[in-house]
Parts: structure tokens; sequence; C-alpha cells
């Protein structure tokens, strides 16, 4: 019997790739997000808004009919948001936590009963490197996935005696419609930041044109779903990998003065 996948983020970038490689590789795979993908795609797909409680739920009921156990969650919903701290909004700082924290949070503890069911279930939760080295001017959507770090690392332990194993997957610059779906700042430029906050914003998108190709996530996700024993957190793509590791190594002064030189 083929094992069973479900994806949240499927419609778009990572998660579709994803959803594509897993059915690929004959999984049972079950997408989810907002709005079904442009694209053709052959797997299952349910519609749901992970930041809905009343959603999550009904998604879990329609789940627990179709399938009997669940062997990977993929956690790859997501979204950002740029601009100066001092111009941005409460709403703007809940809306992005209740998707990139909280929905990852309401669709796990939802679909742990059917995980548990697996015999040996696995969780990866995609995270970022941006969760390792904080990038200014997207400070919210560092603290979203410096969340999932710990988000990850108390799930692991709480859940090891089920034998259910959880990893964190940290991609660094990926080419997806994330940067086009970024919401913008209010404020991009004005006398106070001058135009710090629109190059800053254009330095990363330009690197995120220039980043990985989406299967090479995929490929990272698939590989990791199907490890014995999983790690705590894996970085993609060897600059990301030299940057967390000298980030860890180097005078916390120092990695400072070098992301305010690139971002800040
Ligand atoms: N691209 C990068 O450079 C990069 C780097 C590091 C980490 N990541 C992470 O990778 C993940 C995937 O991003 P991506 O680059 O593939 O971006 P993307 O193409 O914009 O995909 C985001 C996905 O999240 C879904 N989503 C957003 N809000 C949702 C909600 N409330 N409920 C359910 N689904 C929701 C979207 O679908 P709907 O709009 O249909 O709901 C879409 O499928 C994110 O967690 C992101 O933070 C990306």
């Amino acid at each position: 019997m083929s094992k069973t996948v479900v994806i949240s983020g499927a419609s778009s970038g990572i998660g579709l790739a994803t959803a594509h490689l897993f059915y690929d590789k004959g999984y049972n795979v079950i997408g989810i997000s907002r709005n079904y993908p442009t694209d053709k795609y052959n797997f299952k797909y349910l519609l749901c808004d992970i930041t809905k409680e009343d959603e999550v739920e009904a998604l879990k009921d329609k789940l627990v009919q179709m399938i009997d156990s669940i062997d990977v969650l993929v956690n790859c919903a997501g979204m950002g948001v740029s601009g100066a701290l001092e111009y941005s909004t409460l709403k703007e700082a809940k809306k992005i936590f209740d998707v990139n924290v909280f929905g990852h949070f309401l669709l796990t503890k939802n679909l742990l009963p059917l995980l548990r069911k697996s015999n040996n279930a696995k969780i990866i939760n995609i995270g970022s490197v941006a969760g390792e080295i904080t990038i200014p001017f997207q400070t919210f959507y560092s603290m979203t996935k410096a969340a999932i770090n710990s988000f990850s690392e108390g799930l692991r332990i709480e859940l090891a005696p089920f034998n259910i194993q959880v990893s964190n997957l940290q991609p660094g610059d990926v080419k997806t419609d994330f940067t086009k779906n970024r919401e913008m700042p209010i404020v991009l430029e004005d006398d106070i930041y001058k135009d710090r906050i629109k190059k800053s914003i254009a330095r990363m998108a330009k690197d995120e044109e220039q980043g990985m190709p989406t299967y090479i996530l995929a490929k990272a996700i698939f590989n990791l779903a199907n490890k014995k024993r999983l790690p705590v957190a894996k970085t993609v793509g060897f600059k990301y990998k030299l940057f967390v590791f000298l980030k860890r190594l180097l005078p916390k002064r120092f990695v400072s003065f070098i992301i305010k030189k690139m971002y800040g």
C-alpha cells in the first residue's frame, strides 16, 4: 500500500514541486492550501486556510474519511511581509504569525491522531535560513521562522515516544512566487529611512530571483522524508550552510555588521 503525504502550501512554489515529486515516487499525495494549483496536477487536493480553526477541523474530518493514517506531513505554507518595524502594524505582524507559525501548529495538532497511526511518521517543517540569520526590513518574517526552529525542536522531543520524527528544513533563496506574493510596506522610502527599505527589499528580491530551483527543495524534502533518522534541522544549499555555520562561529557584532552591509 502506498504511503500518504499531506503537504500544506502545495498550490505553488516549493510545496507544489514537492507534491509532484512525491506523487511521481508513488505516494498518495494530498495537497492543501486556500486555492487549487494553477498548473496541471494529478494528486488529491483539499482547500483549507490553515489560519482558520474551523477549516482545519473540517479538513481533519475529511481526511479521517479518506485515509487511515498519515506517513509524512510537510508544513510548507507560508508568506512574507517586508518593511521597517517602525511603520509596520500589529495587524501585519499578527497575520504573518497566523500563517507561518500558528497555522502550522493548528494543522499539526489536528493531524497528530492520523500521524500516530503510521508506523514511523515524519513531520517536516519548512523553516528558513532567515530563522537563523535575521534579515532587517523582513524582521517579522525572520521572527516567524525563528519560532519554527523552537516549534520543531519542542515537537520533536514531545513526539519521540510515538515514533513520530520531526525535522526543520531551512532553505536559502528559492525562485518562487514568494517574492511576488510578499506583502510590500506602506512606506518604501522617506526622509527618515531614506532609500534603505527599498534597497533592502530589492536586494532580497534579487537574491530570491537568482535562487535555487524548486526541484532542489523538493528532492531535499523527499530525501529527508525517506531517511531513517531525521536531523533536528537541515539547511539546503552550500552557501547557506556556510552562512549558518559561520554565524555560530563568529562574534555576534561582526555578523550584525555583515548583515547591515548586505541588507541594512
Ligand atoms: N522562496 C524562498 O526563497 C524561501 C526561502 C526559505 C523558506 N521559504 C519557505 O518555503 C515555504 C513555501 O514558500 P514558496 O517560496 O514556495 O512560496 P509560494 O510559492 O508563495 O507558496 C506559498 C504557499 O503557501 C500557501 N498559503 C499561504 N497562506 C496560506 C494559508 N493561510 N492557508 C493555507 N495555505 C496558505 C499558498 O497557497 P494559497 O495562496 O493557495 O493559500 C502557497 O501554496 C514558505 O514557508 C516559505 O517561508 C521560501
